[in-house]
């Protein structure tokens, strides 16, 4: 076979092979398999070229070259041919409606109740006081004895408590940490107690066994009723608005004297009467008062040269009366449909 007709042959040979070819790697491999440097089929046929007759050599070598420019142009036509099929596919399967509505992801948030807490801790940090906590599950000694609640007191009748064993229950209240932190610094004490209390309580629209409070208490020298009073005030405007007013009723409580119940004239109606302030235009937010001399003296504290206020609220309570909520229950039923007004 002369050279020329190998020549001719080889073209032929990558000419189906190309047009059969269905990817670009797979160009690239005949281009190497008949064009390459080192083991390419044009060039082993180019080889054999030295030992022609050397008349003949250029017009080999123009073929030659003409064969190779044919094979690169045969190969970069199928490629553009490939590439094109390639995205005309992925155009039609690949399509997107961008007028569609994205997917909404929905953000977490804060539990109604945690939110609560929250506004409740910043207004009292605004005034200086410091957070701190105690243990859920208390002894007999701090929520009750040292709260001046002596065993068999009547008075033990108002925190109807989860025991777990003699001695030792589920706190019914926030006021064991009054003590706590008093027993752990000296005075000036200026701190707020915020945690889950237990209650044995029957559960209906406004109790639950569980719920949330947050302790107030603040001792110096010289603190009066009126500080209680300007405190509460100062902390009704935050949370509720800058017109409410508050009112102090007189209350009882073994760990205060004197003690009060602390009211806010009612947000829903402006004081005229309704449904939330059960038309007394006042609505109940917490119990409070002077921190009596025994808790005090029980401490180690100097009841003739310091004195004290507490307060407690209810998380729970708070929050209704802010949003409306009509049944506590709702705050632990981890509905979403609740749970994502807030
Ligand atoms: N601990 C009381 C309660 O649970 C509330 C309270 C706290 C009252 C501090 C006075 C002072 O009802």
């Amino acid at each position: 076979m002369s050279i020329f007709e190998q020549l001719t042959q080889l073209q032929k040979g990558a000419e189906e092979k190309i047009a059969a070819a269905v990817s670009k790697e797979e160009l690239e491999g005949l281009w190497t398999q008949f064009l390459g440097r080192k083991g390419g089929e044009l060039t082993a046929i180019l080889r054999s070229v030295k030992g022609l007759d050397p008349q003949e050599r250029p017009l080999v070598g123009k073929v030659a070259n003409e064969v190779k420019g044919a094979i690169e142009g045969l190969i970069a036509k199928r490629q553009e041919l490939l590439y094109q099929a390639n995205l005309e596919k992925r155009l039609s399967s690949e399509q997107l409606d961008v007028t569609l509505p994205g997917r909404w992801q929905e953000p977490g948030r804060a539990h109604i109740l945690s939110q609560t807490l929250g506004r409740i801790k910043e207004i009292f940090k605004g005034l200086g006081y410091s957070v701190m906590a105690g243990p859920e599950i208390e002894t007999d000694y701090y929520n009750f004895e040292a709260l001046n609640i002596p065993a068999n007191h009547p008075s033990r009748e108002m925190w109807d408590s989860f025991f777990l064993r003699p001695g030792l229950l589920m706190r019914s209240h926030t006021s064991p940490n009054q003590v706590r932190v008093m027993e752990r610094q000296d005075p000036p004490v200026r701190v707020v107690c915020p945690g889950k209390c237990y209650r044995r309580d029957a559960v209906d629209a406004t109790h639950f066994w569980e719920f949330h409070q947050v302790e107030g208490l603040l001792v110096d020298e010289r603190v009066t009723f009126a500080d209680l009073k300007g405190t509460l005030e100062l902390f009704a405007k935050a949370m509720f608005g800058e017109r409410r007013r508050t009112r102090f009723n007189p209350s009882y409580f073994p760990f205060t004297e004197p003690s009060a119940e602390v009211m806010v004239d009612c947000f829903v109606c402006e004081g005229k009467g309704c449904r939330v302030c059960k038309n007394s235009g006042w609505i109940e937010i917490m119990g409070a008062g002077m921190v009596h001399p025994r808790v005090l003296q029980g401490v180690g504290y100097d009841s003739e040269r310091y004195s004290g206020f507490a307060f407690g609220m209810g998380v729970e309570r708070i929050a209704m009366l802010t949003y409306a909520i009509d049944d506590i229950r709702l705050f632990y039923e981890d509905d979403l449909r609740f749970l994502r007004q807030f």
